[in-house]
């Protein structure tokens, strides 16, 4: 058994997830999440104490499976998500909306509900990966500004739920420079811009200050955002 605490981070193969698994790992037992055994196994490989945490998070019974096998867990962080598709309301079909609401919110609500026993005896931390589309909606990403208002909410639910029991905290990042950023800059029809977006390793800085607060603080909301320095 791990002396070091225990966190599982979804969507920790690829952008913010896999920094936060990278800064996490000389100090904590990191359980990798993500869909892809040979993706997992490969930042698995490159951490002193992990294991992988393998699911695709829109199946419920893989996940409910998986979640089932952890029997100790100090914190989670929800990095996993999805751009869902860009364009104006009138183009957002009804698959449209569930694929971005069931990943971005359902599954975020789901895997927590499913970890709340061994997250409760821990007195643990919830850290969800929130955007500052989850304070502000523009035109083109109504289905991701709403994913991202819904998980706000319920955050602050749980937050209010648990406390005494579990932190929960929302980071919200402004435009990060990982893969779903180029889809989006892309998709905006521009030229990827390096200089509006941050750095993963900044976001996941914010992301390490939240789960490692003393016991007796917690970091509720936090909001961060390219300075215009670089
Ligand atoms: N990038 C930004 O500009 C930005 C800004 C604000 C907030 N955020 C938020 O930050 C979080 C991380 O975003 P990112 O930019 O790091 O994204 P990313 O580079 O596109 O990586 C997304 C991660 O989510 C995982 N994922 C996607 N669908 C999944 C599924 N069905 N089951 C399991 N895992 C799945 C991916 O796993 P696979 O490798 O298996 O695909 C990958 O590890 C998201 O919640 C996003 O909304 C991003």
């Amino acid at each position: 058994m791990s002396s070091r605490r225990t966190v599982l981070v979804t969507g920790g193969t690829r952008g913010i997830g896999r920094e936060v698994v990278r800064l996490l790992a000389p100090t904590w037992r990191v359980l990798v999440g993500g869909r892809s055994e040979s993706s997992v196994a490969e930042v698995v490989a490159g951490c002193p104490d992990a294991a992988g945490f393998v699911c695709d998070l829109a199946d419920e019974d893989a996940v409910a499976a998986a979640a089932a096998s952890i029997t100790e867990l100090d914190a989670v962080v929800h990095s996993a998500g999805v751009l869902g598709r860009f364009g104006p309301m009138e183009s957002q079909s009804r698959a449209d909306w569930r694929h971005v609401l069931e990943l971005n919110v359902v599954a975020v609500a789901d895997l927590t509900r499913l970890l709340l026993p061994v997250l409760r005896a821990s007195r643990g931390q919830v850290v969800v990966v929130n955007s500052g589309s989850g304070f502000t909606a523009g035109a083109n990403s109504g289905g991701y500004a709403a994913s991202k208002f819904a998980v706000r909410a319920w955050a602050d639910s749980l937050r209010a739920e648990e406390r005494g029991v579990l932190r929960v905290s929302s980071i919200h990042p402004g435009r990060v420079d990982t893969d779903m950023q180029v889809e989006l800059q892309s998709a905006e029809g521009r030229d990827y811009d390096t200089s509006i977006v941050l750095e993963v390793n900044s976001v996941a800085r914010a992301i390490v200050f939240a789960l490692e607060a003393a016991d007796d603080a917690v970091v509720e909301s936090l909001s961060i955002r390219p300075s215009g320095l670089r």
